[in-house]
């Protein structure tokens, strides 16, 4: 497959689960990629699993100076894809202001800076895509920060999309359900499992291939007159309720 033949992509969080599986796919079909993660050991054996044309680069995405100079390596960027990110867990009335601003600063000033130094290095054609959540829209008890970051990442895509569309850069979204990774071993490998699958229509967790399918379809120009959108991998979680994390 070489359908990417001669892009560049830059995909941070490509150390582990969705970033990593997103970071194989435009590799596979020609691209160039520069995987970004604050995990140094783990974003080199992934670049080095996949061979020539993947370069590591090492930065905390909230580092806006580290961001800028990791995404330079990967100019001039055809396609930037924003996947760092994590959780916290905690009720509103428990959660320390820290944690909260920890997660926004991740999960969403991440992605704003992302999207900022990507475009800058963008030439017209160029496609970034962030992973959001369906958390971006199914509210979760004990995630409030999580919530809110993804529901910001939904608006930040479409602001992007109208500031950049003039550019002919398009900017989309995907929202996945639960994704069986290293981040949801709590959900994935517990008693709370049964009540993610029985609110998933398709009857299944998801895998992280599932997610890279969406995100190579949003990259190429099969989706070229798409932006603004949050795409929905979830399963149909979103046809029905976010399980009680709280018990009640
Ligand atoms: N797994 C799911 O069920 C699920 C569902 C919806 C959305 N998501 C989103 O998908 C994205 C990837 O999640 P995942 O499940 O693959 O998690 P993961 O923990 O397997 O991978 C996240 C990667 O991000 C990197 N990272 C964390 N903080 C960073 C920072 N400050 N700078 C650079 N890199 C950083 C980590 O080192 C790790 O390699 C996240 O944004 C997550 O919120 C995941």
């Amino acid at each position: 497959m070489s359908g990417l033949a001669g892009r560049r992509a830059a995909v941070t969080g490509a150390g582990s689960g969705i970033g990593r599986e997103i970071a194989r796919r435009p590799h596979a079909a020609g691209a160039a990629v520069t995987l970004i993660d604050i995990d140094a050991d783990a974003v080199r054996t992934v670049a080095a699993e996949l061979g020539v044309g993947a370069e590591p680069a090492v930065a905390d995405v909230t580092d806006e100076a580290a961001l800028e100079a990791a995404v330079r390596t990967a100019a001039p960027l055809h396609i930037g894809v924003n996947a760092a990110g994590a959780g916290t867990f905690g009720e509103i009335t428990e959660l320390a202001a820290d944690e909260w601003r920890r997660i926004l600063d991740l999960c969403l000033t991440g992605v704003f800076l992302s999207v900022k130094h990507q475009a800058r290095r963008m030439p017209e054609g160029g496609s970034i895509i962030n992973i959001a959540s369906l958390n971006a829209r199914q509210p979760a008890q004990g995630l409030s920060a999580y919530c809110a970051a993804k529901a910001g990442v939904e608006m930040l895509t479409k602001v992007a999309a109208m500031e950049l569309g003039a550019r002919g850069i398009r900017v989309n979204a995907i929202a996945p359900g639960l994704v069986d990774t290293p981040l949801t071993t709590a959900f994935t490998q517990s008693e709370i499992k049964d009540e993610f699958l029985d609110n998933t229509p398709l009857g299944r967790i998801g895998a992280p291939e599932d997610i890279a399918s969406a995100a190579l379809f949003l990259a190429g120009d099969d989706s070229s007159w798409m932006t603004g959108d949050l795409m929905l991998v979830d399963g149909g979680g979103h046809t029905m309720r976010h399980p009680k994390l709280l018990g009640r």
